[in-house]
This record gives structure tokens, C-alpha cells and sequence, in this order.
């Protein structure tokens, strides 16, 4: 066996640290990167890149690539690679994962990261070998992998490790994903492919149906976040939004209230609350005594609703409390997740 330096950890100079560690959550609508060593989220940009429709090649990533979304020429794409929760194109996904790696890191770095990945906890076993691959090639050292839902429990906070039940629910943008986690691993899961995003589409279908105003993803995203609720509000809420009306074909403004985007929404709600509903019934007794005492924790930003855990309360019975940090919970808990490797069971790994 090769000996080790005995130097190796020991050495630091100011501002220069040996070991690089990194939390990645590939969300379906935003890609948050934790470094662990400056103890700080230094990453916050949309899951968009830009392609050139013919050649392929990758345009722009992030930000960049989302204010092109919608009104790209028609030779560039501005493309989702990671849609639902799931891994939609492969390509374009290892190109984002590598330029958000190298934004990091840098072009020329001595020092090569250890990357936690979080992805949701139906993708495929190919899709994992993919995220890893597209990890190391990037330049990591070693890749991990662990589920949205165990990162999401460890960034809000929970001992994941400790013998007793914990139920998290993360609704993402594209997923939702439920879990029931005791001693490390996941005990009964669920995955569905309603969130945050749902709404939108929801909200955008209810006032062309009702309005005949065509609205775009940005504005219904704009409604479900001032107005929306997920229990009827005592005093309803209103704003005024600008569309296209489908039997003029022209600007028109409209007054929305939020009893109507509560109308528009309700089928997704409900999808979710029976989801969870679905894993507690499949949950150990010992195991749903401890939910009892302890609730229920909602993380990711589709939770953000205004009293989406109210709601939640009320058909479980149960307590529910949304994360402090809830669109940050999952890359924080993947930051963690790097310290207890020893006490997550099945961890997906990759090394160069
Ligand atoms: N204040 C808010 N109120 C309601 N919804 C919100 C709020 N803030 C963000 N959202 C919604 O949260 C969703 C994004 O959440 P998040 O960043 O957790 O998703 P993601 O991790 O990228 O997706 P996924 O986990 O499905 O891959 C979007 O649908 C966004 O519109
Ligand atoms: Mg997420």
C-alpha cells in the first residue's frame, strides 16, 4: 500500500484549502451548488441551456440560457435536459453538470472536488451512471449520488440516522418526491411527477378556458407565487395580469383572484396530498407512530404555496411544518451527506 503523506490535510495556506467538497442539486427548474468548505450556496441558476438547433453545440447555461427561453431565434434552443424530475436528454445534461462544475472550480484546478449529487429517486439506473459519469468527466474526483428526498430531510435539519420515522415531502418544479426515512436509508417512497411546475400549467390552461387569454409560463408563475393559496383565503386577493386574448389576437389586460387560481390548481393539490396519503398507509406502525409525534416536513420550492402545509394538515391529521430553507434543503443536505457516508445506506459512487 502506497503511504500516505502525512502532510497531506495538515498543510493550509490562507484562503487555500486541499480539500474541495461539493453538494450539486440538479433540479428541474434550478441547479444549486453548496461548497462545503466555504460553507455557502455559491451557485443559483436555472436548469436551461441554450443549443444551436443544428450543430448542437451548447450556447449558453443557466441564467444566461433562460432570459433566451421563449424568445430565441429560430436556429438556438433554449432546452430543460432534466424535465419532470427525470433526465430528458442526456447530452445537454452532462454539458449543464460540467459547466456548472468548471463555474465552480475554475478552468485549471490541482485540486479535484468530491461531488453529492442529488436526483429524485425514481431515475433509472442508466440515468445515475449518466449524472456520475458526467460528474467525473467534469473533473470530480469521486461522484456520489443520493436521493432528493434523504438530501432534502438532512438540509431541513432531520437525524436522518436515528432510529425513528421521518417523513419528508419535496416538491420540486417537476417532482414530489415523499419518503418515509429511518437509520440511513428510505423506508417507503413515492414519486410523482406533479409539482410546482404543474401549477403553472394548470393556471395557464384555467384563464385560456375561462378568459380566452393566452398567458406565458413567467406570468403564471408570477400569479401562483402573489396570489395563490392552497386553502380559500378569509379575504380573496387579486391582481391584474397582461395577456394575448384568443378572439381578438390582441394585448389584453385581467383582473385574477386567488379563488380562481385556488380553482385552477386543485386537481394538482390534491394529487400530491393523496400521494402522501398513499406512503403513509404503506408506512411500518412502529415507524408511523414516530410521524405522529413528529409530523410531517415539506422542503423544495412547489411547497412555498401560501398554506400548502395547512393543507396537508388537515387531510393527514398530522402536524406539518415547511423547511426554514426550503428551496435550499436539498443542496444543503447534499453538502451534509458528504460527512456520513458511513450512516447513508446505498449511496451510488463513482471514481476516476
Ligand atoms: N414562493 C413560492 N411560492 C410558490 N411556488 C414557488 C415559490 N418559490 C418557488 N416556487 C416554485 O417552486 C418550484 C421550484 O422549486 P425547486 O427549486 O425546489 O425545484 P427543483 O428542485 O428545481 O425541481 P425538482 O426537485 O422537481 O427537480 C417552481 O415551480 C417555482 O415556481
Ligand atoms: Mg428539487
Amino acid at each position: 500500500m502506497k503511504k500516505k503523506s502525512k502532510f497531506k490535510f495538515n498543510i493550509s495556506f490562507p484562503g487555500f484549502k486541499f480539500q474541495k467538497s461539493i453538494g450539486i442539486d440538479l433540479g428541474t427548474a434550478n441547479t444549486l451548488v453548496y461548497d462545503k468548505q466555504k460553507e455557502k450556496i455559491v451557485l443559483n441558476e436555472p436548469s436551461v441551456v441554450a443549443v444551436d438547433r443544428e450543430t448542437k453545440k451548447v450556447l449558453a447555461v443557466g441564467k444566461e440560457a433562460k432570459d433566451m427561453l421563449g424568445k430565441t431565434p429560430d436556429h438556438i434552443m433554449a432546452v430543460r435536459p432534466l424535465r419532470e424530475g427525470v433526465i430528458a436528454d442526456y447530452d445537454i445534461t452532462e454539458a449543464m453538470i460540467k459547466y456548472f462544475i468548471k463555474k465552480v472550480f475554475g478552468k485549471f484546478n490541482m485540486i479535484l472536488p468530491e461531488v453529492m449529487i442529488c436526483v429524485p429517486i425514481e431515475v433509472t439506473g442508466v440515468e445515475k451512471r449518466a449524472v456520475l459519469e458526467a460528474a467525473i468527466s467534469a473533473g470530480a474526483k469521486r461522484a456520489y449520488l443520493i436521493e432528493e428526498a434523504r438530501a432534502a430531510a438532512l438540509g431541513a435539519g432531520i437525524d436522518i440516522s436515528a432510529p425513528e420515522g421521518n417523513m419528508i415531502v419535496d416538491i420540486g418544479g417537476g417532482s414530489t418526491d415523499i419518503a418515509v426515512i429511518s437509520l440511513g436509508g428510505t423506508i417507503v417512497s413515492k414519486s410523482i411527477r406533479i409539482a410546482g411546475n404543474n401549477f403553472d400549467e394548470d393556471i395557464i390552461k384555467y384563464i385560456k378556458r375561462r378568459h380566452n387569454l393566452l398567458i406565458g409560463e413567467k406570468t403564471a408563475e408570477e400569479i401562483k407565487i402573489k396570489i395563490g393559496t392552497a386553502i380559500p383565503l378569509e379575504e380573496d386577493e387579486t391582481m391584474i395580469i397582461k395577456g394575448r386574448d384568443l378572439m381578438t389576437g390582441l394585448p389584453k389586460p385581467l383582473e385574477i383572484s386567488s379563488s380562481e387560481v385556488l380553482d385552477a390548481i386543485k386537481d394538482s393539490l390534491d394529487a400530491i396530498v393523496t400521494s402522501v396519503k398513499q406512503v403513509l398507509e404503506k408506512t411500518p406502525p412502529e415507524l408511523s407512530a414516530d410521524i405522529v409525534d413528529k409530523g410531517i416536513v415539506m422542503a423544495g420550492g412547489g411547497s412555498m404555496i401560501r398554506n400548502f402545509p395547512e393543507l396537508l394538515a388537515k387531510n393527514t391529521l398530522l402536524n406539518v411544518v415547511l423547511a426554514e430553507n426550503a428551496l435550499e434543503s436539498v443542496v444543503l443536505g447534499a453538502g451534509l451527506a458528504l460527512d456520513k457516508l458511513d450512516v447513508l445506506r446505498k449511496i451510488e459512487k463513482a471514481e476516476r
